[in-house]
């Protein structure tokens, strides 16, 4: 049984405007310890996606039809205490597109970063161990490229940026090391050394614990290296998906090719990174 099935998930915003039909019928796989990359264009349903799969769609959205389960449970069937104990537990955890709206303000980072250790601890059986944890969560900060992880630690959300949240968050995912690690375009505002040193980081991290990603992103070159598989979508329809080197070096669908032609040539180099 695959971690994540999404069958035939149809998605529509209602708007002063009408209604958007922001997804239609997706069906795709993530196994455990595989990564899917989802690759669209603005507008092609890739938030909505991460946020359907989250249960995290807002208000004015509505599943129209399709089922999800993940992990062997119906999530559409969940009451939100259920999916939020999921969410907060380990099974999974999304980094935003929005980053702004990823930490709880009234927090300083240090405690939402051991308060994230603290419950892999937890489900792992180990008693907590504060030194031993922030050890662990400057190691992670580094790996992150926050400089000075030491005073950064001790201020508030408002006092960062939003590449320095943005990078928080995704260390925190680490930390946890979720079921299933969704990030919606987590690298595209930072710089590329450190976009290069996070997907190496997501890749490590499946490779030793077994993780399972969704990554979106709009840029083909990117999903081919964080992907064992690729996703594209356009205008919420599922254009092509299969395993990362057949898309691109094979691409069924003229959308796919033209994505492909849009970038710089893809080295034989970089999709052989793939393990
Ligand atoms: N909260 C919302 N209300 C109404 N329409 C929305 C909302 N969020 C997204 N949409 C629409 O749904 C479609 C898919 O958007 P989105 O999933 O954000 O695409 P992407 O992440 O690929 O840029 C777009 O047409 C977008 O305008
Ligand atoms: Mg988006």
């Amino acid at each position: 049984m695959a971690l994540l099935e999404v069958r035939e998930l149809s998605v529509v915003y209602r708007t002063p405007f009408g209604i958007v039909n922001a997804l239609n019928d997706v069906t795709f796989n993530i196994d455990r310890g595989e990564s899917l990359a989802v690759v669209g264009e603005s507008g092609s349903g890739k938030s909505t996606l991460a946020l359907a799969v989250s249960r995290l769609l807002p208000p004015n959205a509505r599943y129209v039809s399709g089922s999800i389960m993940f992990d062997g449970i119906n999530i559409l069937r969940l009451s939100s205490s259920e999916i939020r104990r999921i969410r907060g537990g380990t099974g999974i955890f999304m980094v935003f597109q929005e980053p702004a709206t990823s930490l709880n303000p009234v927090f300083k980072v240090k405690d939402q970063l051991m308060e994230a250790v603290r419950i892999r601890y937890e489900r792992e059986g180990n008693t907590f161990d504060e030194s031993k944890a922030i050890t662990e969560i400057m190691s992670v900060l580094r790996d992150v490229r926050i400089p000075d992880p030491e005073l950064i630690i001790e201020r508030y959300p408002h006092q960062l940026s939003g590449g320095q949240i943005q990078r928080i968050m995704i260390a925190m995912g680490l930390l946890m090391r979720p079921k299933l690690y969704i990030a919606d375009e987590p690298t595209s505002a930072l710089d590329v050394t450190v976009q290069a040193q996070i997907l190496k980081l997501l890749r490590d991290l499946k490779r030793e614990y077994g993780i399972s990603i969704l990554f979106i992103t709009h840029d083909i070159a990117v999903a081919s290296i964080i992907g064992d598989s690729i996703m594209v979508l356009y205008a919420g329809q599922l254009m092509e998906l299969g395993p990362t080197k057949s898309v691109i070096y094979e691409p069924r669908h003229p959308y796919t090719q033209a994505l492909l032609s849009s970038i710089p040539k893809i080295s034989k180099a970089e999709a052989s990174c793939q393990q």
